[in-house]
């Protein structure tokens, strides 16, 4: 079974999906939420749930090494980053090296970056005419949006759409995808993706 951490800065949609897709199952659970926003609904879906949540302030989670050992006092084995606005320390990265992964609302390397998040990405996609965004789950690294990119999915942009109605069909896509990707990513084994 391996232990997972969710951090999440939001609503947490995408935290609620895969706490939800992993509940049942028997090689991963999501043991740990983490924020960095007190009042963020993310931390109301974990104690509905009754699983751990932490609160970390920017000094604790930069200035400081602490979180490891709660990480370890959870045993987490991976940590899946959904809406967490913060760049990842050095030391954490290190630590869940490949064991560490984020989604993005767009199609990377395009529309990534400090500050492109929420509604600005897709604000930024219609004003460039896209005609096609999507979803990119990749591994951390210490830089925002650059790590190895592990899966892309793809919709329309129409002409008449909103950064609201694109907003909504990526975050369709999120949800379709993130648990069952990460559960490809934790869950199989090599024989899994062996090729018949
Ligand atoms: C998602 O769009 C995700 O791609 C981005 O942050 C958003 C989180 O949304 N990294 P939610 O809080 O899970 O609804």
């Amino acid at each position: 079974m391996t232990n997972l951490a969710v951090f999440a800065s939001g609503t947490g949609s995408n935290a609620r999906c895969i706490t939800d897709f992993f509940a049942q199952s028997d090689c991963a659970r999501v043991r740990l939420v983490v924020s960095n926003k007190p009042d963020a609904p993310v931390l109301a879906m974990a104690r509905e749930r009754g699983i751990p949540a932490l609160v970390v302030d920017r000094a604790y989670f930069y200035e400081s090494e602490r979180l490891l050992s709660v990480l370890a006092e959870h045993s987490i084995g991976f940590i899946v980053l959904a809406g967490f606005l913060w760049l990842v320390p050095t030391y954490l990265v290190r630590a869940y090296w490949r064991r560490m992964v984020n989604i993005h609302p767009a199609l990377l390397p395009a529309y990534g970056g400090k500050g492109m998040y929420g509604l600005r990405v897709h604000e930024a996609v219609k004003a460039a005419g896209e005609r096609e965004t999507g979803i990119t789950i990749h591994y951390v690294n210490e830089r925002y949006d650059e790590g190895d990119i592990i899966f892309q999915a793809r919709c329309s942009v129409l002409p008449a759409d909103t950064p609201t109605d694109i907003a909504r069909r990526v975050q369709a896509l999120e949800h379709e995808h993130y648990p069952r990707v990460l559960e490809r990513l934790i869950c199989s084994t090599p024989a899994d993706n062996a090729v018949a």
